[in-house]
């Protein structure tokens, strides 16, 4: 009879992410593997608040890995965004004696789990967000799998695009970060990207660009345009009214959420979860689990919202250099 060395529970928090069900498994499995009793919490932080708690089996998280979304559903508590809320689920864990928690989410389950630290829960993070927006990290679950999803439905409507000699204005995720946008700008050729972290609502500097462009013998062009930027309707009709060119908008979407997850991210997330709970059998506290130069590495979780996250300029400008159209001249 092997000795039980602690509690672990898990859950999955904001909004989803393809391979988030890989990282829940992988914290699972690694938990039972090293001797722990593994809980998964249902639907974030709120069934900690209502005991929405479950003892796993290695045999609960089979048939998960290859499915987006997550089993474990998820939410944004409003209750425990307050501090009783979080005093209050500090003391449900305390009472069901789980000694540490693993919170798969983006930036705003980070905070609610740093928050939750100070009522004395050891919290463990594991970045999960399309958005590739959490400044610790160069990766975080999910991103792969939704810059290729929406990469694919671009690819799609430039068909269309180019048929009718369009402009075809698409709207990726991204609220408050543009890297989805600024990925597909590359992976899409897109003619401009529009980036909240970029664009100064110049729309003249933009409509200047797809005229010259479209006098330079483009017959469509595509501009994607990150959410954060958004009014993709009234900039589609701004275009065709100052252009002249039939433009059309299309807003990609939660689509962009779902699917099943890449290689990479069921890799990545595999391996983060593994990590997790390596880092807790270490005796760690506090720590969230990223991947900086190649590897996967933990940082303490104070430490991480210190650091800051910009676009790269490298990548923009190449982005740009690359949609706009220009010719040797003749001397
Ligand atoms: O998870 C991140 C994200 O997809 C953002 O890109 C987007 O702005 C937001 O979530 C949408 O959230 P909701 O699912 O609540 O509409």
């Amino acid at each position: 009879m092997i000795e039980c060395k602690g509690k672990i529970a898990v859950l999955t928090s904001g909004g989803d992410a393809p391979g988030m069900n890989a990282a829940v498994r992988a914290v699972v499995r690694t938990g039972i593997a090293k001797g722990y009793e593994v809980y998964g919490v249902r639907r974030g932080y709120n069934g900690i608040l209502n005991r929405e708690i479950k003892l796993m089996t290695f045999q609960d998280v089979s048939e998960k890995l290859q499915h987006g979304g997550t089993f474990l559903f998820t939410a944004r508590s409003s209750e425990f965004a307050k501090d009783e809320g979080k005093r209050k689920a500090a003391a449900i864990c305390k009472e069901l004696g789980i000694d540490s928690l693993v919170v798969i989410g983006g930036d705003g389950s980070f905070t609610g789990a740093k928050n939750l630290s100070k009522y004395g829960i050891n919290v463990i993070g594991i970045p999960g967000t399309i958005d590739l927006d959490i400044a610790y990290t160069d990766y975080t679950i999910g991103f792969d799998t939704a810059v290729n999803t929406a990469m694919e439905a671009i690819d799609r409507l430039r068909e269309t695009s180019n048929s009718h000699e369009r402009c075809s204005v698409v709207e990726v995720m991204g609220r408050s970060a543009g890297y989805i946008a600024l990925w597909c700008g590359i992976a899409n050729g897109a003619e401009a990207i529009l980036l909240q972290e970029k664009y100064n609502n110049d729309i003249s500097a933009l409509i200047g660009q797809i005229k010259s462009n479209r006098e330079a013998g483009m017959t469509h062009q595509v501009i994607v345009n990150a959410e954060g930027v958004g009014h993709s309707e009234e900039l589609a009709k701004k275009i065709e009214e100052a252009t002249g060119i039939e433009t059309r908008a299309t807003v990609l979407g939660h689509l962009q959420r779902g699917g099943s997850p890449s290689a990479r991210d069921r890799v990545y997330a595999s391996v983060m979860g593994a990590y997790a709970v390596d880092i807790i059998d270490q005796g760690k506290k506090n720590r969230l689990v990223g991947y900086k130069g190649g590897k996967v590495y933990d940082v303490d979780i104070e430490e991480a919202f210190q650091m800051e996250k910009t676009i790269d300029d490298y990548q923009y400008e190449v982005a740009n250099i690359l949609g706009t159209r220009c010719e040797y001249k003749e001397i």
